[in-house]
């Protein structure tokens, strides 16, 4: 079986952008989905979807390298084509994105290079910004860095809380990432060294979408 558009995605949480992965699955295919979390809500959504898991809980492994090492194994057992973050909560090591490069992203609900890490909406109400949203990007070791693919930016309204805040950048996160899959499994971006190449025609849809693009 040709391994092309296959998509493991990697969570810890509620599932909510691997349920609209799975909602728009047009040019690529969610294969996989890997949590360290065995109640994660995800875990749910994606055997209602008829999707293959795995779950590699900490608990099982003697140290935090070996757990890392046992995510790496049941990733690289899935041979996928693309490995996309979708609330996964733990930082993957340096194997892990070498043997990866140009196929591992991550999403995440701030205007990075603002407010990695976690709490970021309360942190960009906090940070009196007029503007918050999503990126998806390219993943190095660190904490939510690595090139920049696109971002989604929504207002930052006066009476916002983070609630509020937060339900306006999930929608933005909902259309962002499938859009990115989707066109990194046509080729149309991609990850060369360290910078993110486009195909033109990429560009203009960005624009037409209202999403940022980093060329
Ligand atoms: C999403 O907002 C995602 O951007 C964020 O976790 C949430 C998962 O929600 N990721 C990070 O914070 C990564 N640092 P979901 O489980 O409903 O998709």
């Amino acid at each position: 079986m040709t391994n092309e558009g296959k998509v493991t995605v990697l969570l810890s949480g509620r599932g909510s952008n691997l349920k609209a992965l799975i909602q728009q699955q047009r040019g690529y295919r969610i294969h996989h989905v890997i949590t360290d979390k065995a109640d994660a809500g995800g875990l749910t959504i994606a055997r209602e979807a008829n999707i293959s898991t795995t779950v590699v809980r900490r608990e099982e492994f003697p140290s935090l390298a070996t757990f890392k090492a046992g995510i790496l194994s049941a990733v690289e057992a899935t041979n996928p084509h693309l490995v996309a973050l979708a609330g996964f909560m733990v930082v993957v090591p340096q194997e892990f994105v070498a043997r990866f490069h140009g196929k591992l992203i991550n999403i995440h609900p701030s205007l990075l290079p603002h407010f990695p890490g976690l709490n970021t909406h309360a942190r960009a109400i906090e940070a009196q910004h007029q503007e918050h949203g999503c990126t998806v990007h390219f993943v190095d070791t660190g904490v939510d860095t690595g090139p920049f693919i696109a971002q989604a930016r929504v207002p930052l309204l006066a009476d916002d809380t983070p609630e509020t805040l937060a339900a306006r950048v999930i929608t933005r996160e909902h259309t962002l990432y499938p859009w990115i899959v989707r066109n990194i499994i046509e080729g149309a971006i991609r990850l060369d060294e360290r910078t993110v190449r486009y195909a033109p025609h990429i560009i203009a849809e960005a624009r037409t979408l209202g999403y940022t693009t980093f060329e």
